[in-house]
């Protein structure tokens, strides 16, 4: 697993071999960094997986809603990744980058008509309904379109993983899918059955975000193994498709401490490949949804500190360019970072802050103690790592705020996939 790709020279912090202070003054701050190295490096390790413990029966589809532009499209395509499509948007952005429509799985638990027919149009490869209203559509679409679409039915199963309540998923209250213990996914898939255009060939699952235990996957496929076996005995259907969704936590701070994917993933692979070979049952193609465990530990983002607001036995205002509008994780889930002034970077960090951002509001920080170096000032250049995922993909216009750039660095190199939001573009839709 890659948590980042960073060194310190001279002083300053780099990323991918690319200086950060270099990168703040060439393309101007605030600014979103990520290391294509970095990114490359995660679809190996759970591609490699896959390969290694389960024959490659099945594939990753990265989660793009953690982050989502055509360059990140055309990299994880040609590390021979899925992706894993939530919107139109989302949908749109894949096709323009030339990624394959037939290694796609299309989520959303409210797709609109619109979105719906784009997925047949498109050829999407697997839709993921997630209730009957949906189902419904898609095959009247697929019908009109003269197709038969696989599907796999969203299902909750369950399990409780240990995260914050606004990330969870897997349990009976949630919006995502249709509990098996309420009897909804039996009803479900009842009808799904009855659709002549509709191929169900499985069904998914994902019991939610930043997860740092491996028991809830393992005891997730098990529940899911049982339920397939359930549904084939009592509809005498086959099943061929299983996904697992995402989920894998990342380290964001020093305390994080997330689980090696490779093994994450081998105990998984493991008990889902000898759990069917002990009864007498073909390998499910299995899916697994990435999306932070890719693209987080590849972001950085750098900002330029503005004024330094001292209030004695208090605390220390550092103030930055950027704020929630760029990532607002913090004022969600009071989600935790790691700051580093770039170009003091070897520095001890031994002053507490709150970093806060530019925005008319007072909740409008990105880190409260957090360890800054005790010089910090205005002008220096603030660095906050894994960012990658769920960053720029939250990223709003509140104040009237241009969104920020997105650079990637690869092996010393430098160069820009997304431009810098304008003045002109926010006005671009105003009539
Ligand atoms: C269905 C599904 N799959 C995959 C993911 C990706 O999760 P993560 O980024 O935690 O891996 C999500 C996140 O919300 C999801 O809802």
């Amino acid at each position: 697993m890659t948590y980042g790709d960073y060194s310190i020279k001279d002083g300053h912090l780099y990323i991918s071999g690319v200086d950060c202070v270099y990168l703040a003054q060439k393309y101007s701050t605030p600014l979103y960094v990520m290391s294509e190295d970095v990114v490359r490096a995660n679809c190996r390790e759970f591609k490699g997986a896959l390969e290694k413990y389960y024959d490659s029966c099945g594939l990753i589809t990265y989660a793009s809603k953690a982050f989502c532009t055509k360059e990140m499209c055309r990299i994880v395509n040609s590390e021979g990744l899925g992706l894993d499509a939530v919107s139109g948007g989302e949908l749109y952005t894949a096709r323009e980058a030339g990624f394959p429509m037939e290694k796609i799985n299309y989520h959303g638990n409210n797709k609109t008509d619109e979105e719906i027919k784009m997925g047949v149009d498109f050829g999407v490869g697997r839709f993921i309904a997630d209730n009957e209203t949906e189902l419904e559509k898609i095959d009247r679409y697929a019908r009109e379109s003269g197709r038969v679409q696989k599907v796999l039915i969203r299902v909750t199963p369950g399990v409780d993983a240990h995260t914050h309540d606004f990330i969870k998923t897997g349990q009976i209250d949630s919006k995502f899918g249709m509990a098996i213990e309420t009897g909804a996914a039996d009803r479900i898939t009842d009808f799904a059955l009855t659709l002549k255009n509709i191929e169900l060939s499985g069904l998914h699952c994902h019991i939610g975000s930043q997860i740092f235990e491996k028991e809830p996957f393992v005891e997730t496929a098990r529940v899911m193994l049982d339920y397939i076996n359930a549904v084939e005995e009592r509809t005498g259907i086959e099943f061929e498709d299983l996904v697992l969704g995402g989920g894998f936590g990342i380290k964001y701070v020093e305390g994080d401490d997330p689980f090696s994917y490779d093994e994450m993933l081998k105990e998984v692979l493991t008990y889902v490949k000898k759990r069917r070979e002990d009864e007498g049952k073909k390998l499910l193609h299995l899916g697994f949804e990435p999306g932070r465990a890719i693209a987080g530990p590849a972001g950085v983002t750098l900002y330029t500190v503005g004024n330094v607001k001292e209030i004695p036995d208090i605390r220390t205002y550092v103030s930055v360019d950027g704020g929630m509008t760029d990532n607002p994780r913090y004022i969600l889930y009071g989600a935790d970072y790691t700051f580093i002034v770039a170009n003091r970077a070897d520095e001890c960090a031994d002053k507490p802050c709150t970093v806060c951002g530019k925005c008319c509001e007072s909740g409008d920080m990105l880190g409260e103690n957090v360890m800054l170096s005790g010089n910090v000032k205005s002008g220096d250049i603030l660095a906050v790592t894994s960012t990658g995922a769920y960053n720029f993909s939250m990223a709003s216009n509140y104040n009237r705020v241009p969104r920020p750039p997105v650079v990637f660095v690869k092996d010393g190199q430098d160069f820009l996939a997304v431009r810098r939001e304008t003045l002109a573009d926010l006005c671009e839709r105003d009539i």
